[in-house]
């Protein structure tokens, strides 16, 4: 997830990008760059890594002069952040900034080296800049069809503005999968990812669709597709704020990526499944051989995620397993040997217990494997090797998207495993696979039928303790959801599993305690449904969460959430959905702040 904007028109364009990117530097801050066309003469691209301060700073110094430009902020995907893969990325006369994911970038790489081609970056971009230039230098007709000849080549998300030298009054822009947004002025246009970043020029827009490409000149604004037919695109009047905009929408930034997840999932899994040989690809690491156990190091919300790592790495690879809180870890003597592989798991990549853990892992002679979302940071600098999350920034300290990213990054790593020490069959595999690729629809779906949270929220907002109960898979879901509850309502809660119930827990139970009992279908059901009784013979009051249309559990519960049906080790992609729900209503009817709770830091950097 990164942060473009584009412009042409009569104005100077550095300080319209500059601010466009202020606004999006919520999407992306490891890097930043812009390139400004300067009437014939060669584009200056002026780039760095860091925050946009560091790039406001080079500015100070040196201001492109021109009135079209591109811009960009990054959040490192491909390549570490460093200057040379930050945007935009410039080959021959073609200049690009791109957010997305190129997902044939090996291949196109090994094709335009053949031909001669060097690369000055490691970026999956710069591949669409070559192509374009490419595209040019055979003798495009046109700046367009030089980008609809690249487009062909490429697979995978892409929201791209491209400028050239050879054409200094225009700018190109393209969707896929990423949001592309055109702000139309007077002689002047503006293209960017989110609406904030043009709010204060003009409030007419046009929110492109995927496949839609779109010319900006100073006088024309024209939508084509890939063939170059004509595209008709109604403008709209925004009438939010530029904050409101900037959440797109939402009142808090914990919604919003709470909606984003069927596109955090489906960013962790591009590129990354072979349909084709039922296998799945972890960026060019080749795991497997040599290793007799796996060890999933992690906090808080990750840690949860490693508890369903387990289940996943077990199932498919057939590996033993453990789960390691790291701020325990280094504190007793692990026993960890040259045939473990110790993955750690962080959203930040900067928890100063999962980095030490990991080191600590390492020095015992693992080797080490970092699941992390923030590219090349510390956790991921320390482990042999990294298998990114693509969720895009997480700004809600409470944690949602990553979270379900790191499961889909486990699910990967787990048929991975199963493929390379031949414990996963191919069938076995393509039946995974096949329910793996549905989730994302699934979420979306789930997501669309939580009408009734609000009201189950207001109803017990008051409470002054929960319990959340669930049974295998589930079970780190219940730990989870009582984590989101505690963490942004203030209510103390506790994560039980279902079975250890009748062993302690069940004294607490009166008509006073909601109860939330995670019980889709599927394994482990009766006997969550006989939990579930033991509740209500107590007077608890009981919230379930339960696959769509399972008329028994309506029968026995106080309110029900409901989530389409899917197979025991993907459920927790779906069950988790409603209790992140839950929590961010309570805490809401509560008037909490719900991206900033009270005494929390989104990254935790001290032991
Ligand atoms: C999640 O909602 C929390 N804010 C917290 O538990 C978090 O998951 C934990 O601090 C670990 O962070 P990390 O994933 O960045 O390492």
């Amino acid at each position: 997830m990164c942060g473009i904007v584009g412009y042409v028109g009569h104005q100077q364009a550095t300080p319209i990008l500059i601010g466009g990117l202020r606004r999006l530097e919520y999407r992306g801050y490891d890097s930043a760059g812009v390139a400004v066309a300067n009437n014939g003469n060669e584009t200056r691209v002026i780039r760095c890594r860091g925050k946009l301060a560091a790039l406001e700073a080079l500015l100070e110094q040196e201001k492109p002069l021109g009135t079209c430009g591109i811009g960009h902020t990054r959040w490192a995907t491909h390549g570490r952040p460093s200057d040379e893969n930050a945007h935009p990325h410039k080959v021959g006369s073609v200049a690009v900034v791109h957010n997305g994911i190129i997902e044939n970038h090996v291949g196109l790489r090994v094709r335009l080296r053949a031909a001669g081609r060097t690369f000055s970056s490691q970026t999956d971009t710069e591949i669409v800049a070559h192509l374009i230039d490419e595209a040019l230098l055979e003798g495009a007709p046109s700046f367009i069809d030089a980008v609809r000849k690249a487009l062909r080549q490429i697979e995978g998300a892409y929201a791209l503005v491209v400028l050239s030298d050879l054409y200094p009054d225009q700018i190109i822009g393209a969707k896929n999968s990423s949001p592309l947004v055109i702000g139309l002025g007077k002689n002047e246009a503006f293209l960017a990812s989110d609406a904030p970043a043009i709010l204060e020029h003009t409030r007419e827009v046009i929110f492109l669709e995927d496949g839609d490409i779109v010319e900006l000149s100073r006088k024309d604004v024209r939508v084509s597709d890939v063939d170059g037919k004509p595209l008709s695109r109604a403008p709209r009047t925004i009438t939010w704020t530029a904050a409101q905009a900037e959440k797109a929408g939402y009142p808090h930034f914990m919604l919003k990526e709470i909606f984003e997840q069927p596109r955090a999932v489906t960013d962790t899994l591009r590129g990354r499944l072979l349909v084709d040989k039922n296998d799945a690809v972890l960026d060019g690491l080749d795991l497997g051989s040599g290793i007799d156990r796996v060890v999933l190091i992690a906090c808080g919300t990750s840690y949860h995620a490693g508890l369903v790592g387990k289940f996943l790495i077990e199932a498919s690879a057939r590996l033993p397993c453990e789960v390691d809180l790291a701020s325990e870890f280094r504190y007793r003597e692990p026993v960890i040997t040259g045939r473990d592989l110790v993955v750690g798991i962080s959203q930040s990549g900067e928890t100063a217990d999962t980095l030490a853990a990991l080191k600590e892992a390492k020095s015992r002679g693992a080797r080490t494997l970092a699941i992390c979302n923030v590219v090349d940071a510390a956790i991921a600098r320390a482990a042999d090797a990294a298998l990114y999350t693509h969720a895009g920034p997480e700004i809600g300290v409470a944690s949602t998207k990553c979270f379900t990213a790191q499961l889909a990054a486990l699910t990967l790593l787990s048929i991975h495993l199963g493929r390379r020490t031949g414990r996963l069959s191919e069938d076995a595999a393509a039946d995974f696979i096949r329910e793996l690729l549905l989730i994302p629809n699934k979420m979306t779906v789930a997501l669309e039928s939580m009408g009734e949270i609000s009201k189950i929220a207001e109803r017990y907002k008051n409470a002054k303790d929960f319990l959340f109960l669930g049974r295998g898979t589930n079970y780190p879901i219940a730990l989870e959801g009582a984590l989101k509850l505690k963490e942004i309502s203030y209510i103390h809660a506790e994560g039980y599993a279902a079975g250890e119930m009748k062993h302690g827990p069940i004294a607490l139970i009166d008509d006073g305690i909601p109860v939330v009992v995670i019980a889709p279908r599927g394994k482990g059901y009766e006997k969550v449904l006989s939990n579930l009784a033991e509740v209500r013979a107590r007077d608890g009051h009981v919230i379930a969460v339960a696959t769509v249309g399972d008329k028994t559990i309506a029968e026995q519960c106080h309110s029900v959430l409901w989530i389409p049906d899917a197979p025991a080790l993907l459920q927790p992609l779906l069950t988790v959905l409603p209790l992140q729900m839950l929590s961010y209503c309570v805490a809401l009817a509560r008037g909490n702040d719900v991206d900033q709770p009270r005494n929390l830091a989104k990254s935790v950097t001290v032991e």
